[in-house]
């Protein structure tokens, strides 16, 4: 398993460019189940669940082709052959339960293995079999299987979600703009990556109304059509590098970030002595005073993110002061947590609130990856610590993050990927 080396206490400066969004592209991807025409895909990020969700696509049948070399932009559609999504590809990566919805509305059937839990939760996917029942579907669960068929296809109706779940809302999304009739989705996410979905479903022929309000409105239609549709940047992984400008006291232009996508966060940056500067195409973050602490909860958008927890947590380590932490989308999501008070952090966990008591500075050790998001919280933190950090694990990383390490050197920082 490869491994990071990263020497501290180096300040970054320079320009990273954020690449497409994973939690958006890996569901636009999953679109291209709801037509046999082409939906044509650019900025996508080279990250592995990328490419797993092309293995998944695959397996339905489904064509997945490069456009250009590298596969920063697809090519989706094609009749689809299975309908079964199996169990090895679907514990890899819990966003292929969203191929129930799209599956079901375009081939009235589906066979789905339910995704286990993962380090972060047990996260069940209840709301969403909830919901397509309301559609219409039949769902029975055997095997460790989802077996949902709606002979005769799905029906539109009123859905209340009893959590602005991303994942439910997606799936149902997508399944309704096929159902006969309308579907209206209540206390839906408000994620901006549910409202680059629309944007692309609507572009392949959907009629959705309602995007970035807690109600969305589906008028099914007979079919959908292909599309082309630029993945939007990814708001997290810009976040986390306004983190790294933050942590080393540093300023790095964030190109192609959008302010808008990110509310809590600048506004939770700058309580925290972080400057965010608006440009045109870029998001500029520097910090020259000490860091503050702050509170903050992790809540649905618009609120603070509850993928930026970690990133933060690890930044406040270092600050003046003390700061709070309550997770509320999650119930495990703080296993970096021991990893930083092995790096000389003062955190603690109670229930799911953490104390973080800032400490002057952190001392580099060997440290695990556990998740995705706690991968880049210690390599924060290595970022500002005295001495050598070596991050094991990166694999977590790789899921979600493109080229971590050219892209923190070329602003300064000494990191290195050792391959074993
Ligand atoms: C998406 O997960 C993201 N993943 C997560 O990002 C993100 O943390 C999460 O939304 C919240 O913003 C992708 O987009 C691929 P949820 P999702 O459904 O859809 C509970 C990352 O680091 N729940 O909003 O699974 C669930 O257990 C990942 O990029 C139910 O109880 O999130 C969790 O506690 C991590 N029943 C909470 O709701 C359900 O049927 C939020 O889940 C569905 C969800």
């Amino acid at each position: 398993m490869d491994r990071f080396i990263i020497r501290g206490g180096r300040r970054l400066e320079g320009e990273i460019t954020i690449g497409g969004a994973k939690n958006a592209g890996l569901k636009l991807m999953v679109a291209g189940l709801l037509t046999g025409e082409r939906l044509i895909l650019s900025n996508v990020p080279q990250i592995a669940d990328i490419a797993t969700m092309r293995d998944l696509l695959r397996q339905h049948g489904v064509a997945v082709e490069n456009v250009d070399a590298e596969g920063r932009t697809l090519s989706i559609g094609g009749p689809i052959e299975s309908v079964e999504a199996p169990y090895d590809i679907v514990s890899k990566m819990r966003a292929s339960i969203l191929v129930l919805g799209p599956l079901l509305a375009r081939m009235h059937e589906a066979r789905v293995s339910l995704p286990g839990g993962c380090a972060i939760g047990t996260r069940p996917v209840d709301m969403h079999l909830k919901g397509l029942e309301t559609l219409g579907a039949q769902i029975r669960l055997e095997n460790g299987y989802i077996n949902a068929s709606a002979p005769g296809g799905l029906v539109g109706d009123r859905v209340v979600l009893p959590f602005a779940s991303v994942g439910a809302t997606e799936n149902l999304l997508m399944a309704a703009t096929l159902a006969k009739g309308r579907t209206e989705i209540v206390n839906a996410a408000r994620e901006p990556e549910i409202g680059d979905l629309v944007e692309c479903l609507n572009r392949m022929g959907a009629r959705i109304s309602g995007s970035g309000t807690g109600t969305l409105v589906i008028d099914g239609v007979e079919a959908l059509h292909g599309a082309e549709h630029a993945i939007m940047a990814d708001r997290i992984e810009c976040g986390t590098y306004a983190c790294a400008a933050g942590i080393t006291g540093g300023d790095l232009r964030l190109i192609g970030g959008r302010i808008g996508d990110l509310g809590a966060v600048i506004r939770t940056l700058e309580e925290a002595g972080v400057e965010v500067i608006a440009e045109e195409n870029a998001i500029r973050v520097r910090r020259d005073g000490p860091l503050q602490g702050v509170d903050i909860m992790t809540e649905p958008y618009p609120g603070f993110p509850t993928d930026m927890q970690a990133q933060f947590m690890a930044m406040l380590s270092v600050a003046e002061g003390a700061s709070m932490i309550t997770e509320t989308i999650f119930e495990n999501r703080y296993m970096h947590v021991p990893e930083l008070n092995r790096m000389g952090a003062r955190i603690n966990v109670h229930g799911s609130s953490a104390i973080i008591r800032g400490v002057p500075s952190l001392s580099g050790a060997p440290v695990m990856a556990t998740d995705l998001r706690a991968s880049f919280s210690l390599i924060l933190a290595g970022l500002a610590a005295q001495g050598e950090t070596v991050l094991s694990r990166i694999y977590h990383l790789d899921r979600g993050y493109e080229a971590v390490d050219r892209k923190l050197a070329a602003v300064g920082a000494s990191i290195e990927r050792v391959r074993e």
